[in-house]
């Protein structure tokens, strides 16, 4: 199976600079056709980089940061899933900043999943503990929260989501959650998805990824994927963790 590198570009860089960075992405998905490279630039930008990319590698997909817990009406600044459908293909769902500074909660995640999944777009449903108490001690908690997001959908919907583990205290910190703390948080987390919806779906991990650190998170077998931050802003930064967390043989 394929695994993943999805960059989060957030609220950074210029239309020329993030042309340009998309532009070196695409260059890295040509060099690494065993992982699919996401990447998710600023909303107004979107449009732009798909047509300055031209032909694509069929590993690279394009994401937005954000969707509308509402299918369409008047709901000012916001972006509907089907608004966001023929330009991309993923869609970050339930991300920390969205949750702290939005208030985004358990059903307005769902919905949004929901909205995106009725436009066959990928959702990339983020989540992890929100206080920093927990930090670097694995607690069950963060799967029980994670069901209050999912209650009401059904199980072909999550089994369709991409799920991204992001530890509060990882996130932004230059601190990375230990290979050995991803590992068992990756285990608890196929084992409690399996039990309650009869199927492990893919998990990634995301908090202070770089280059020191992407080899030893990608020789955890389980884990599917990275969510760069802050690293994904710089082409040769994001394209060495690619290299680092090479595909699953
Ligand atoms: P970071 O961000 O890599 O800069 O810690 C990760 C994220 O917020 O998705």
């Amino acid at each position: 199976m394929s695994r993943f590198v999805i960059g989060n570009w957030k609220m950074n860089l210029t239309l020329a600079e993030a042309v340009s960075l998309a532009h070196g992405s695409v260059k890295i998905a040509a060099k690494h056709s065993g992982t699919s490279i996401v990447i998710a630039p600023p909303l107004p930008f979107l449009i732009s980089i798909r047509e300055a990319m031209g032909i694509i590698p069929p590993n690279f997909y394009l994401a937005s940061q954000v969707v509308s817990a509402q299918p369409e009406g008047a709901f000012t600044g916001d972006v509907a899933a089907k608004q966001l459908k023929g330009i991309v293909t993923h869609c970050l769902v339930g991300h920390s900043e969205r949750r702290r500074y939005h208030s985004e909660t358990g059903h307005s995640i769902g919905e949004q999943v929901k909205n995106l999944l009725a436009q066959g777009i990928v959702p990339i449903v983020c989540f992890g503990e929100m206080s920093q108490s927990t930090q670097k001690i694995f607690s069950s908690q963060i799967t029980t929260d994670l069901g209050q997001d999912l209650y009401g959908l059904k199980v072909e919907e999550i089994t369709r989501c991409l799920f991204a583990y992001e530890p509060l205290w990882a996130i932004g910190t230059g601190h990375a959650a230990a290979p050995g703390y991803v590992h068992k948080a990756t285990v608890h987390m196929k084992q409690w998805f399996e039990k309650n919806y009869g199927d492990a779906p893919i998990v990634l991990y995301g908090g202070s990824v770089n280059e020191q650190n992407a080899g030893l998170l990608g020789s955890i077998k389980e884990l599917d994927g990275l969510l760069v931050g802050g690293a994904s802003l710089h082409a040769k930064q994001f394209g060495e963790i690619c290299a680092l967390f090479t595909p699953h043989v």
